[in-house]
């Protein structure tokens, strides 16, 4: 099969910013997606060019053209023979007298016929003289400021001309001149400037803004190592964008699939659930691992607002702090985070004693106190147990780690989960670091589901849902009324169950990490 053409080109300098893509190319589609993202600046620095041609007109000031022409012909010549020597002769001088327009012989009696307070010199240097081709006619042309001074000097040249002509051409027998110049075209006072060309400097103007814009653009792109967008994700990995989460609405704190559930924000979770619930078909999703490549970077919220949205369409989820680095879970859903997933870990306490109901959808199993030793404890034999109970009991778990990164737990427990979603905040997380965190997590055979943008500028399709300051707005919204995603459609809704937490009799008969039943419906797309 022969490969398809698609323009392309080199660009050296992608080379130098980009190490990992050596000998990749920036398509001419790519120069496009640079220019629209930067269209702004592209526009403001149009508008700066056009401003500088503004200010080179308003320095220029406007210059008038006058023309006269004069026609010149020899004088000897009876017969046809002598005509066409004549002619010929008139033909090689004619040259030479468009030359004479600017000599001082015939300036300076146009200098001192108009009263000019100008040298020859300077007064040559406002005159052209031509000749067209295979004409004896001279045109003189004058540019000047002054629209009557150039009509006057256009024609006083002409008549000087002529005068001096004659009296340098050789005289005929009878004394008179051989040549003979009379002025048929006599200059007319011109009623606009002829220079500056106002559309041409504006013009200039405005497209080398226009094009410096462009430059700058590319090199921003270019020079810029930050993740911004989905085409970022692509150069350095395969992993999906799973979606974009703008920022949270001005002014507002708290978790906004509960603050602000008709918000963007909010409605770019339920984006990320359906894509999750798309991109894994084959595969059994129940507990999934968040993480990021660096600190402060959104896990903890990413966490507890997918938990919301997947809860949202059905299921019993829960959320555990497995950041026991810098846990913020229980701070976040405003609760005791002292007893939980290391104290059930360590066996100080019992898993339906840690976990906390967080408003009618989500359980939480905060962190518990901070300990010694976090990489070894999620890595242990007690940790898996518990995922393996969790994951039989509830529809879906999430569970909120540190970054990659510095630590290596969120691998440990990458290892013991269905998947690792990635958050990378636009405009912080570096493309070399997400590149280092996804191969980081591919290096120890652990799935990445897909990578979400968070704090992501606002595309259109960001405001389906328009966002109005809704009554709902600033509080905890407990109940059900979410609005209906198309999502809805692809998840199985399993049936509604009344919260269950395991009977006294099981706590008695299991260990704190053990035991309960496995009768749960998991995350799935639909068969619709
Ligand atoms: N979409 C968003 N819009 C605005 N602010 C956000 C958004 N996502 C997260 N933040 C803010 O960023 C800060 C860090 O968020 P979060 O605690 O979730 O990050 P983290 O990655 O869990 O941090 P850490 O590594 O410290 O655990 C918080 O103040 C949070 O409110
Ligand atoms: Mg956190």
């Amino acid at each position: 099969m022969s490969p398809v053409y698609r323009p392309q080109i080199h660009l050296a300098y992608h080379y130098l910013t980009d190490g990992r893509n050596l000998g990749a190319r920036v398509e001419l589609h790519q120069y496009f997606s640079v220019v629209r993202k930067r269209l702004w600046l592209i526009a403001l620095l149009g508008v700066v060019g056009l401003g500088l041609s503004v200010g080179v007109l308003a320095k220029s000031p406007p210059l008038y053209q006058a023309k006269s022409s004069v026609f010149v012909s020899s004088q000897s010549g009876d017969t046809t023979a002598e005509l066409v020597q004549g002619s010929t002769y008139t033909q090689q001088l004619v040259q030479s007298y468009a030359q004479l327009a600017t000599a001082p012989i015939v300036l300076n009696p146009v200098i001192l016929k108009l009263n000019l307070d100008v040298s020859a010199r300077g007064l040559a240097s406002e005159i052209t003289a031509d000749t067209p081709l295979n004409t004896v006619i001279v045109e003189i042309t004058v540019l000047d400021r002054s629209p009557v001074r150039a009509t006057q000097i256009a024609n006083a040249v002409a008549s000087s001309l002529a005068t001096s002509a004659e009296n340098l051409s050789p005289k005929l027998t009878n004394g008179e001149s051989g040549i003979r110049m009379k002025v048929i075209s006599p200059a007319a006072v011109p009623t606009s400037p002829a220079k500056p060309n106002r559309n041409l400097i504006l013009a200039s103007g405005l497209l080398g803004g226009l094009a410096v814009g462009v430059l700058i653009a590319i090199f921003i792109e270019l020079l810029s190592t930050r993740v911004r967008d989905e085409e970022d994700v692509a150069k350095v990995s395969d992993a999906p964008v799973l979606g974009r989460i703008s920022r949270n609405p001005r002014g507002l704190s708290g978790i906004v699939m509960r603050v602000a559930r008709t918000s963007p924000t909010a409605e770019g979770y339920r984006r990320v659930r359906t894509n999750l619930a798309f991109s894994e078909v084959d595969r059994q999703m129940k507990s999934i691992v968040v993480t990021s490549p660096t600190a402060a970077i959104g896990k903890s919220t990413t966490t507890l607002n997918l938990a919301l949205a997947m809860a949202e369409v059905g299921g019993r989820g829960l959320v555990i702090d497995a950041d026991l680095r810098k846990p913020s879970i229980a701070q976040y859903c405003q609760m005791d985070g002292d007893v939980g997933l290391t104290s059930v870990l360590i066996g100080s306490a019992h898993l339906e004693d840690a976990v906390q109901r967080w408003g009618d959808l989500i359980d939480i199993l905060p962190s518990g106190l901070v300990p010694p030793n976090p990489t070894k404890l999620l890595g242990s034999e007690a940790m898996a147990t518990l995922l393996k109970r969790v994951t039989a009991e509830y529809d879906f778990v999430i569970l909120d780690s540190p970054p990659v990164l510095p630590v290596s737990d969120a691998l440990t427990l990458a290892h013991l989960t269905d998947g690792v979603i990635v958050v990378a905040r636009c405009r912080v997380t570096k493309r070399r670091e997400l590149e280092s965190t996804l191969s980081s997590i591919e290096n120890v055979n652990a799935g990445v589901l897909g990578v979400i943008l968070n704090v992501a500028p606002r595309v259109k399709s960001d405001s389906y849902y328009p966002y109005a300051r809704d009554a709902h707005q600033g509080q905890v919204m407990e109940t059900d009324a979410a609005p209906v995603s198309s999502a809805q459609i692809l998840v199985r809704r399993p049936p509604r169950r009344k919260t269950r937490r395991p009977s006294s009799r099981s706590r008695a008969d299991e260990s704190p990490v053990t035991g309960g039943d496995s009768a749960s419906a998991e995350l799935q797309p639909s068969s619709q």
